[in-house]
């Protein structure tokens, strides 16, 4: 069946972080999650679990389990374990969890910034140190600065690294040569890697994503893979999550933290990843074609109207980062142009760190009409501001 994701959807009044917010004149581009429903058998699923109408506590069953594992062998031919296999109810309390358990105080744990921001307070709530690798930009694509992390990673009281694979915001799917220089130079320096794998269902064409733990026994013993159907298929709100983590004392590490705060998982969750993993590979087929042409509208977009704005080629993921640097504004300045000016509430580069200064973030996964919607309030408000002589340099 033809899903027909051009549909707009209102989501007033649902409780959305992004549409549910005091202004109702500025449209939001910012946070990951889509304007597409999850796939009709999902729904379904949810539905006739909803009819039941006893909600009470519930545990992962076998069927959970193998959703996971046929889906991780059959996209990443990858053979997990279910006793690998560990709740949370998100990947941000995961890292905070992991960061917690398996650190000191004080302690430095490493990212590779420009990165997704929640990461930074994980490091810092928890009593650690921030180190950062920043990403080499060149030609429009960033690449990892091994020398850099191999100097960082030296260093006796860093033991901790965060990799984002696929990488929010820069969009690279990591090769496994990539990923490799990564795990060994991490295994030297005795730095266990968590590996923030929650976009690697979403590849685009001509890239393929490689679980870091899928490599080698020794990178799958140094660390943790943290996975969702969140993402995918647009289950954020139902709060499930999931953990592989094939080191034994790890594992148990974390499991003790998951009992000691009474965890559990949302029976909606459950019932949710089963039926997206089991049902919803045809429908991810299709999000990611309609997220290809969404891109390729994007890039033509821009070209044609705004030629100053550099964007930069994601491999995978649905949200794009794009230089605004040309335009000359200071972060103040642009943030203020897309907020007051263009009417369009985009994720600020800089929160990604200082690395991201003059670049935007922002999010694909609408129906066109909303994207060309958001992009013509880009450029109307350039065009405006390049008329007046305003900030332009
Ligand atoms: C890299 C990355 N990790 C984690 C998350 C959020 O995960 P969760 O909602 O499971 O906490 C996001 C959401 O955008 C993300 O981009």
């Amino acid at each position: 069946m033809q899903v027909d994701f051009n549909q707009v959807i209102d989501r007033s009044n649902t409780n959305s972080i992004k549409w549910d917010h005091e202004n109702q004149e500025i449209l939001p581009m910012w946070v990951a999650d889509m304007d597409f429903k999850a796939p009709e058998s999902v729904v379904a699923a949810l539905v006739e679990r909803a009819k039941h109408g006893i909600y009470g506590y519930s545990e992962p069953d076998e069927a959970y389990f193998e959703a996971i594992i046929n889906w991780q062998a059959k996209r990443n031919a990858w053979k997990v374990e279910q006793e690998w296999i560990a709740f949370s109810p998100g990947v941000v309390p995961a890292v905070n969890m992991i960061i917690r358990t398996l650190t000191n105080p004080g302690e430095k744990v490493l990212v590779q910034t420009p990165v997704y921001y929640p990461f930074f307070n994980a490091i810092a709530n928890n009593g650690c140190q921030m180190e950062t690798n920043p990403m080499i930009f060149k030609d429009g694509k960033y690449y990892m600065d091994f020398e850099d992390l191999e100097e960082k990673t030296a260093d006796p009281n860093l033991h901790m690294m965060i990799l984002c694979s696929p990488h929010n915001p820069v969009g690279r799917v990591w090769t496994k040569e990539e990923l490799i220089r990564v795990g060994e130079i991490c295994a030297k320096n005795e730095v266990f890697v968590i590996a923030d794998e929650i976009h690697s269902d979403l590849i685009l064409s001509g890239n393929r994503h490689t679980p870091f733990a899928s490599i080698s026994e020794a990178f799958a013993q140094n660390s943790i893979t943290c996975m969702a159907p969140s993402k995918t298929f647009n289950l954020a709100g139902l709060q499930t999550s999931f953990l592989v983590i094939p080191n034994e004392k790890i594992r148990n590490r974390y499991l003790h933290i998951v009992e000691s705060n009474s965890l559990m998982t949302n029976t909606f969750g459950i019932t949710g990843l089963v039926a997206a993993y089991n049902t919803g590979e045809k429908w991810l087929e299709q999000l990611i074609g309609y997220l290809e042409s969404n891109l390729d509208f994007l890039n033509r977009f821009v070209k044609e109207n705004m030629p100053e704005i550099q964007v930069i080629q994601p491999e995978g993921m649905y949200l794009v980062w794009m230089d605004f640097r040309a335009l000359g504004l200071s972060k103040d300045q642009l943030e203020e142009l897309m907020l007051k000016e263009a009417k369009i509430w985009l994720d600020e580069g800089y929160i990604f760190g200082c690395e991201g200064e003059g670049f935007e973030r922002i999010n694909i996964a609408c129906p066109r009409s909303i994207l060309e919607d958001g992009l013509q309030r880009i450029a109307a408000a350039i065009k405006k501001t390049r008329e007046e002589g305003q900030y332009i340099s």
